[in-house]
């Protein structure tokens, strides 16, 4: 089981759990980052912006991780920094296929500086060796440059297109599949 204490150092960003004290820091920057993350996240919850309800929120996450069921991070600036975005690993799927989901955002004043590569990085390598997966997928739309880059420069391979995959926006949306898996990840244990 993945310790809720966990850190994970990177060169400038860390991943670990989210704190209930990060509830603020949370609603703020996804407050102002809402029109930026509008057109490629599912249409958000009252729990992204309130911050009573986003620490209900927080538990919730907590619970999921202990659970084995979602390991929704925080990304922070340093070990010890604030939070500038999330990197998730949800929809574990244990038994034959060891498959988790990527999803990740970074808050608007974060954006274009390396940080979500270096995120979903980390992400990666605690799929792989922390937690034993074999498989983590990601479902971007094609019109999403930014997240298709980070998910390639991670390893990612493309799989596919999927078509009105998600719900992205109100509307049905194609998507591509893009996969890695513990082979490709050389740090990962045989
Ligand atoms: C996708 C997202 C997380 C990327 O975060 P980030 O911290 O800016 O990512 P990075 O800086 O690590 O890398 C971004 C890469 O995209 C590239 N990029 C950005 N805009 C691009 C565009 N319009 N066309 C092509 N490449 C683009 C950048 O050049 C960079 O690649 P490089 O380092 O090779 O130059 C961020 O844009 C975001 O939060 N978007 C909204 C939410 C989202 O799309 N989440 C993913 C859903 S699948």
């Amino acid at each position: 089981m993945l310790p809720l204490r966990a850190i994970f150092p990177g060169k400038r960003v860390a991943l670990r759990a989210p704190r209930v004290s990060d509830a603020p820091r949370i609603v703020e920057i996804r407050t102002r980052s809402r029109e930026f993350l509008r057109a490629w996240v599912p249409v958000p919850g009252p729990d992204e912006f309130d911050v009573d309800l986003a620490r209900a929120r927080i538990l919730r996450d907590r619970r999921d991780i202990r659970a084995d069921r979602h390991y929704r991070f925080c990304m922070t600036l340093g070990e010890d920094g604030p939070v500038i975005g999330r990197v998730a690993l949800t929809q574990v799927f244990r038994g034959i296929f060891q498959n988790a989901s990527l999803g990740y955002w970074v808050d608007v004043e974060h954006h274009g500086q390396g940080f979500t590569t270096e995120g979903v990085t980390l992400a990666l390598d605690v799929a792989f060796r922390e937690i034993g997966l074999h498989r983590v997928q990601a479902a971007i739309s094609p019109h999403n440059a930014a997240s298709l880059a980070v998910a390639r420069k991670c390893g990612l391979r493309d799989e596919g297109r999927a078509a009105r995959y998600l719900q992205i926006d109100g509307a049905w949306q194609d998507h591509l599949l893009l996969a890695v898996t513990a082979e490709d990840w050389p740090a990962a244990p045989r």
